[in-house]
């Protein structure tokens, strides 16, 4: 399974003994404020006010309650071409208006994204490292982005992807929150942490926001077991570490030999890599192909890449497993 971006080591050993301590109290609802959770993040994550940090039903569930609160009919939610598709999804939803800019090799960019506000944009949703092209924009130009967004638009920094660049890295777009009254950043448990089916993100927020999101968040939308999880495997570094580690190396080995094949692969820094097979025909025979071999990669036709096909990292047996098919496959088509 290398289609959807999960951790192949699975979850951290703690949060599966969290689960199973928690197994015979599920009778029990939930802290609705989920306070222990929500501490063991702010620790973890350098966060000073714990008030300003919630918990969700996963980061998707974030994107919903963001737009349904500033968003709706007649107003604009903005993001790139390629970008995560549930800024579209919900932005449709709530019956706002997507609104869509170019990227520059396959990158988002500040003058594009600038380009692309008018009055009547609310939010600018922005995952950075971006899924599906792994891709990003350099702190130095979120600042920038900052800096000449009018106060009118929400930024959004969705950093699903955050851990696999650096811990330098996750402080920064904290510190981006801080800078600005209307930035927020949105991040998950379904990653790097391996708790993807336990639905499990988490945002923070300048004051005003975080109180706003907390009046219209289900009570309890999070649930006992993924409360138990995230709290035991947020400081799980050593985890974490070996996870980044293993995933920081691979990427590199996946971008020179896809390269050395002739399936051009830009650089990236999430955990999965998009190589270009050159046309949507023989992206879709490689995808037929490793699905007869039994490995599941992603079709990304639907994110305007029709040509590409996006590869989660996966163990070593399994990133060599499907750099094996796909020698074998670009010899012969
Ligand atoms: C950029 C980005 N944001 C958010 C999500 C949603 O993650 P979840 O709802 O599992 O937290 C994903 C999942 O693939 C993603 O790639």
């Amino acid at each position: 399974m290398l289609a959807s971006n999960e951790n192949p080591f699975g979850p951290s050993p703690r949060a599966i003994a969290a689960m199973q301590d928690v197994a015979a109290q599920v009778h029990i609802y939930p802290d609705p404020d989920y306070g222990a959770l929500r501490a063991a993040i702010a620790e973890a994550k350098g966060i000073k006010d714990v008030s300003r940090l919630a918990v969700s039903a996963g980061s998707d569930e974030i994107i919903h309650l963001l737009t349904q609160a500033y968003a709706g009919p007649g107003d604009e939610i903005l993001f790139t071409e390629h970008a995560f598709s549930m800024y579209n999804v919900s932005a449709l939803g709530h019956g706002a208006t997507p609104v869509t800019v170019p990227e520059t090799d396959f990158t988002a960019g500040l003058n594009a994204l600038l380009g692309g506000v008018t009055e009547r944009t609310r939010i600018l949703f922005l995952a950075n490292p971006n899924n599906p092209t792994g891709t990003m924009m350099s702190v130095q130009e979120l600042q920038s982005l900052q800096d000449a967004l009018p106060p009118h638009v929400l930024l959004v920094i969705d950093g699903a992807y955050a851990e696999y660049v650096s811990e330098a890295y996750e402080a920064d777009i904290r510190d981006l929150v801080d800078r600005r009254s209307n930035t927020v950043m949105i991040r998950t448990f379904s990653k790097i942490y391996g708790l993807a089916a336990l639905r499990l993100g988490w945002g923070y927020f300048p004051a005003e926001i975080a109180a706003t999101f907390q009046r219209i968040r289900p009570p309890f939308n999070i649930n006992a077991f993924a409360v138990a999880a995230g709290t035991a495997s947020i400081g799980d570094t050593d985890f974490i570490e070996m996870s980044r580690r293993h995933n920081a190396e691979w990427r590199e080995i996946y971008i020179t030999r896809l390269n050395a094949m002739g399936l051009p692969t830009p650089k990236a820094f999430a955990n999965f890599v998009l190589p270009d097979f050159g046309t949507a025909e023989r992206a879709s025979a490689a995808n037929e192909y490793l699905k007869e071999n039994r490995v599941l990669v992603r079709a990304v036709g639907g994110y305007g890449l029709p040509s590409r096909l996006r590869i989660s990292i996966g163990t070593a047996e399994d990133n060599e497993t499907v750099l094996a098919l796909l020698a074998a496959f670009t010899a012969s088509r």
